[in-house]
């Protein structure tokens, strides 16, 4: 692992910050500072700020921050070990066998059937899209055509056709490669009798994209009626590139959308023509999740791109209980859900066509949040209306399901739609609240234990950025006492430079600890703790070092104090005595 670390560092240092940054967007000097417009929100001005010296950036206007690695991660969306390689490869520099690879040559036979299933995908893709060309393709380019889909729909878009089951197989095999590796690509199946066909012979063929714009599997829609008995649709079989259920139709386009504009939202829809109908209108953020429920992995994927989300699914679709699931892993992935009700059970494809881009994102204006979304299913499951009879049967299990929504809910909004739900339903907020704490106390709920004020994580942050910037003055004797794994690690990390004889850097935070609260990366960036104003108070380090020194004695006194409450005579006397030598120690640093 240290020597990955290494590795991570060798990477970092040999792909300076403002250069990388400025081969993906435009960066000028100013000061001592380098500015870009910040590529994770909308601006005119710049106010993204990259140092040089300390290898990170900050943007003033959103408050991101990072160092390299997740900015390539932020930018090309895609995971740190991606972000890793791509920057390993800018500097010529090949990816260690980690310890997660230990099966390399395991592994290597998997890369690179992973790259012969891409080839054969690419090559099929290519043939399908030149034979919907063909005079044989005729029809399905008619029948896109009167779906009213341009040319340059229908090309950015790959759009094919295959004429019957035996041209794939040949052309496959005359290209040079072998028929079983395209049956295990999913673009061949062999029949009983042991030929190969193309399944999906005679439709119109949709390509489908990773989030990388590589071809990783097909659908066919039926062209005739006899056709759609054996599906609307059918797709390539599961391979190990394609997994229905971690992709998203459309994630390739959102992608390149996010990277030249920035992306307010990403939106849900139900299918292929959704996505393509939506981005011929000009809405060019949606992705479709194929007809299936979402996953968390999908839920992974939008995150990447947007911490908004718009579902769109038919009216039919959306009251469903796998769908609702569907949202509430959007929501549990910490996306901001809404839901958008297209009326009269058309789905967008249908009404862009009909009613134009401008009413559909009326619509999208109108979209609901979550919670009201879910109290509207309720109320149309159980309506609070009728007799007195009905009402009061219908108001129980109405309030039960808001209860369970409102379970799901952060502190602020729960407090919010309890008074909705009283309003609504005539019990008092002080009822619901109850009914909700005894739901909680069967489910231990976690709250984050960061508080950004207290005086004691402060002294931390002090030193640790004093430790960070190699202030002379500042030197590690041993890790704090702390809860929080940010401040371990980073301490640990310090006292590893130190023994080495090197100098710790600030940006190492983002590679040792991507996931720590952004209040900590934070907090270790705050414009007090540049280099001028931390050289200039030797004082105040000394403080917050005697501080934590303090804690760490008063919390070993604590420990002891309870210790001397099970210890028997014999014990109790060399406890006192530590004690006794705590309060001493103690004495000296206040005195
Ligand atoms: P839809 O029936 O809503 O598809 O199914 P669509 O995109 O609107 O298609 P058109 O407009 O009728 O051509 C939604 C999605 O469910 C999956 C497909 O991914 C489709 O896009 N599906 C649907 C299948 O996989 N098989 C089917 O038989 C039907
Ligand atoms: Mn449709």
């Amino acid at each position: 692992m240290a020597d990955f670390i290494d590795f991570i560092q060798q990477v970092k240092r040999a792909n300076d910050i403002v250069d990388v940054i400025g081969s993906y967007i435009e960066v000028k000097q100013r000061g001592q500072n380098h500015w870009a417009r910040c590529p994770f929100h909308g601006e005119k001005t710049p106010s993204f700020s990259i140092s040089r010296k300390g290898q990170f950036y900050k943007c003033f206007g959103c408050g991101e921050s990072g160092d390299v690695i997740t900015f390539v991660e932020k930018y090309e969306s895609c995971s740190m070990m991606e972000a890793l390689e791509i920057l390993a490869k800018r500097v010529n520099m090949k990816m260690p066998e980690t310890a997660m690879q230990k099966q390399d040559s395991q592994l290597d036979a998997k890369r690179k059937l992973r790259e012969k299933h891409l080839e054969i995908l690419k090559a099929t893709a290519v043939f399908y899209y030149k034979n919907l060309y063909a005079p044989q393709g005729k029809h399905a380019l008619d029948y896109l055509h009167k779906r009213g889909f341009s040319a340059e729909t229908i090309k950015r878009f790959g759009f094919g056709y295959s004429p019957n089951q035996e041209m794939l197989p040949s052309y496959l095999q005359k290209n040079g490669y072998s028929l079983a590796d395209c049956v295990s690509a999913g673009v061949l199946q062999q029949s009983a009798r042991g030929t190969y066909f193309d399944a999906l012979f005679g439709r119109l063929i949709v390509p489908i994209f990773d989030i990388n714009n590589k071809v990783i599997a097909f659908g066919g829609r039926a062209l005739s009626e006899q056709q759609a008995k054996y599906g609307k649709y059918k797709n390539t079989s599961e391979t190990p590139l394609f997994v229905k259920n971690r992709n998203l139709y459309g994630i390739n386009v959102a992608k390149q959308q996010k990277q030249q504009a920035n992306l307010p939202h990403v939106l849900v829809v139900e299918g292929y023509m959704d996505v393509i109908a939506l981005y011929q209108a000009g809405v060019m953020q949606s992705v479709a999740s194929m007809g299936t429920s979402l996953t968390e992995q999908q839920a992974k994927l939008i995150s990447r791109l947007s911490d908004t989300v718009y579902i769109c699914y038919d009216g039919d679709a959306a009251g469903q209980k796998a769908t609702i699931r569907g949202m509430d892993i959007l929501a549990k992935e910490g996306l901001d859900v809404k839901v958008m009700s297209v009326p009269d059970n058309q789905d967008p494809d249908e009404y862009v066509k009909k009613h134009g881009v401008d009413a559909f994102n009326n619509l999208l204006q109108q979209a609901l949040p979550l919670a009201d979304y879910k109290l509207k299913v309720l109320e149309q499951a159980f309506p609070l209306t009728g007799n007195q009879a009905q009402r009061n049967s219908n108001l129980a299990k109405y309030v039960k399901g808001a209860v369970i929504m409102l379970q799901q809910l952060d502190d602020v909004a729960q407090a919010r739609y309890v008074t909705v739900v009283s309003k609504i339903t005539g019990y008092s907020e002080e009822y619901l609240r109850r009914k909700l704490a005894q739901g909680q106390a069967s489910a231990v709920i976690e709250q984050p234990t960061y508080d950004s004020t207290s005086s004691y994580d402060k002294a931390l942050n002090y030193i640790l950025a004093c430790l960070l910037n190699n202030m002379p003055f500042a030197h590690l004797t041993q890790v704090p006492d702390t809860d929080k794994r940010f401040y371990s690690v980073m301490f640990n990390y310090v006292l590893d430079c130190q023994a080495k004889g090197q100098a710790p850097s600030v940006d190492m935070m983002f590679t040792l600890c991507p996931e720590a609260d952004d209040g900590l990366h934070q907090a270790i960036l705050q414009p007090q703790f540049s280099e001028e104003t931390l050289q200039s108070d030797q004082a105040y380090y000394q403080d917050c070092v005697n501080y934590v020194e303090e804690t760490r004695l008063k919390n070993q006194r604590n420990q002891l104090n309870a210790q001397l409450k099970t210890a028997t005579d014999e014990q109790a006397t060399q406890i006192i005595q530590q004690i006794q030598q705590l309060n001493e120690k103690l004495n000296k640093l206040n005195g």
